[in-house]
């Protein structure tokens, strides 16, 4: 198969974890026969500094035009003026929209091999598998924004149409899977909860009798997430509970390093990214951990070029290197870790030795 694939490098630890997962996708293309094209471009805070735009005209366009689109990360302290009016996650937000990605899937599966990475007692995390759907292009983090001496304001607002493509794509997973969907919403106190909770409840009872629905309240969430997380299956949620529940969820998994995503939506381009930001701390030193930008090139083959047994053999190399006790600092007891590069070693190496090679395709 022949795939274009846009690889935006972005700023901070973004540029070493996106060379690590490309690493890893040529070694599968040679592996299966497949030819994939790979182009850099611009965003985020490099993007501010050499076109003056987070998401210039010509990386969207890119984009576009791709089959799908890996991301490393954006943002950094040299952008984070609190007053600047262009900041690097802008172009990140905008590119989410201009791709139409309103579906952000971000899978949590502790491995068993990183369970003393978590701060979380080891008894409650065996056999964790969690799917979050996270609303990825409306609510708060669109709504209008004000600004004056006195006060600011951002505007939560979620459209019918928004909820109901969003439960539909989380409710389409929950089938496929246990069969039980976990609405998080504020319905006691938010307007755009009561919408959210209603539309899903219809939605379920119309399309999806078969699922299993239970709504919960985002606090208690928050807590459910850390004292039984083996109970969820497909959770579904607005914007920014998403964003923060996730964060919340890679604890579980023992590092932000470990969790990929997918963002889709009705189009053909899909946007692929670790969950983790651009840790300026750590940046250039080459010491990140690359799994999850690895991951997500797995959830990239998956989703966006069918490519299902390519994918599993990414996982399960990946699964191959944790077992292998092979860690970056992030995961590795008093710091002494592998650098990004020999991690995304250990990968190449575990698919060299046993992943197959399918016949060839065109
Ligand atoms: C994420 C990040 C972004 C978000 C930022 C960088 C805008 O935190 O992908 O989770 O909040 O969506
Ligand atoms: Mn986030």
């Amino acid at each position: 198969m022949r795939a274009e694939i846009a690889v935006l490098p972005g700023d901070g630890i973004g540029p070493e974890v996106t060379a690590a997962a490309v690493s890893v996708l040529r070694t599968v293309a040679r592996r299966h026969g497949h030819d994939f094209t790979f182009t850099e471009h611009d965003i985020g805070g490099i993007a501010i500094d050499r076109h003056g735009d987070p998401l210039p005209a010509a990386t969207l366009r890119a984009c576009q035009q791709a089959d799908a689109v890996l991301l490393g990360a954006v943002g950094g302290p040299k952008w984070s003026d609190p007053n600047a009016k262009i900041r690097p996650e802008q172009g990140l937000l905008a590119l989410r929209r201009g791709l139409g990605l309103f579906a952000n899937l971000r899978p949590v599966r502790p491995h068993p091999a990183a369970l003393n990475a978590s701060p979380i007692k080891p008894h409650l995390l065996t056999g964790v598998d969690i799917m979050v759907v996270r609303e990825l292009t409306g609510g708060i983090y669109f709504g209008d924004k004000t600004r004056d001496e006195r006060g600011a304001s951002d505007l939560c607002s979620y459209s019918v149409t928004e909820i109901e493509r969003v439960v539909r794509s989380a409710f389409r997973l929950a089938r496929q899977r246990r069969g039980y969907l976990v609405s998080v919403d504020k319905a006691n106190v938010l307007e755009t909860s009561r919408l959210w909770r209603d539309v899903t409840a219809r939605i379920g009872r119309e399309e999806f009798a078969d699922v299993k629905l239970e709504h919960v309240l985002v606090d208690a969430m928050a807590m459910h997430l850390l004292s039984r997380p083996r109970e969820y299956d497909v959770i579904v949620t607005e914007n920014m509970f998403g964003d923060i529940l996730t964060d919340e969820a890679s604890m579980l998994a023992g590092s932000l390093g470990l969790l990929p995503s997918a963002s889709l939506g009705d189009g053909r381009v899909g946007l692929y990214e670790p969950i983790h930001g651009s840790a300026p701390d750590i940046a250039g030193k080459g010491i990140a951990n690359p799994y999850a930008a690895i991951l997500s090139c797995a959830m990239l083959l998956r989703h966006s070029l069918g490519l299902d047994e390519e994918a599993d053999c990414i996982e399960r190399a990946v699964d191959g290197a944790l077992n292998a006790q092979v860690f970056t600092n992030d995961l590795a007891a008093g710091g002494r870790g592998v650098s990004t590069q020999a991690a995304a070693q250990a990968v190449i190496e575990q698919l060299n030795e046993h992943c197959y090679v399918a016949e060839l395709r065109d």
